[in-house]
């Protein structure tokens, strides 16, 4: 079904972990050290990263949508996946770039099967086979849990929410808990920080976790 893809020249690095606990800053902070390095990096994020995938963004992110069918939302993440690995991820892995991300198929394993309810939550079956059709199989060379209490990282999020950070405090506790197993299955490709304390102390953990990829 998936068409073996050769391995590329670049280094692909994700951040992934609950609203509010760095990602975002942290994939900035990240690029920034890597060029002071001499790197040539991509910073991306998803959903989003490409016109059609910051289209699907701004339609998940809309309070109007309302109830979606798990597998439609699934669908859409995956869109916007596939369409960056394509568009803009292998290409730069190919030019030899560091390709920095802000979320990976972590997130969608994490979130959209950490809903309640039968016939409200995608299987896990599901999820990982649509994130492996997503993907082609490019997967990163290191992927971050920037991890922390929900509760504190709530607080980060602040006043202003969108479609998906309005879920209440129960699923979002499950979510960190099916972040932190899922990096409990690979821990050599996948490191886990704390994303407590200063940003200047995360951004610290985060580059020793990746360091060695680039002795
Ligand atoms: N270590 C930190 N200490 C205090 N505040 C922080 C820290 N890291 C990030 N913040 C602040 O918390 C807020 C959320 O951070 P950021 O946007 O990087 O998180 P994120 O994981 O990308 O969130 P989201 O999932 O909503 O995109 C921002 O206002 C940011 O400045
Ligand atoms: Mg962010």
């Amino acid at each position: 079904m998936l068409l073996p893809m050769p391995a590329l020249p670049g280094i692909f690095l994700v951040l992934d972990g609950i609203d509010g606990c760095g990602k975002s800053t942290q994939a900035r902070r990240l690029a920034s050290h890597l060029q002071r390095l001499g790197r040539t990096v991509l910073a991306t994020r998803e959903p989003g990263g490409t016109v059609l995938g910051e289209r699907v963004r701004a339609l998940l992110l809309d309070r109007d949508l309302g109830d979606t069918a798990p597998m439609a939302e699934v669908f859409l993440y995956q869109a916007s996946r596939a369409q960056l690995v394509e568009e803009v991820i292998r290409p730069a892995l190919a030019r030899g770039e560091v390709v920095v991300c802000d979320r990976w198929h972590y997130a969608t394993t994490a979130y959209q099967g950490a809903y309640e309810g039968v016939g409200r939550r995608a299987s896990e079956e599901a999820l990982r086979a649509s994130s492996a059709l997503a993907t082609g199989g490019t997967e990163p060379d290191r992927a971050i849990l920037i991890d922390m209490p929900p509760d504190d990282a709530d607080v980060r999020v602040g006043d202003s929410r969108d479609r998906l950070e309005v879920r209440g405090g129960a699923y979002r506790r499950r979510v960190a808990e099916r972040f932190r197993s899922l990096f409990a299955e690979d821990p050599e490709q996948r490191r886990v920080v704390s994303g407590e304390g200063t940003k200047d102390a995360v951004e610290t953990r985060v580059w020793e976790a990746v360091r060695d990829l680039f002795d």
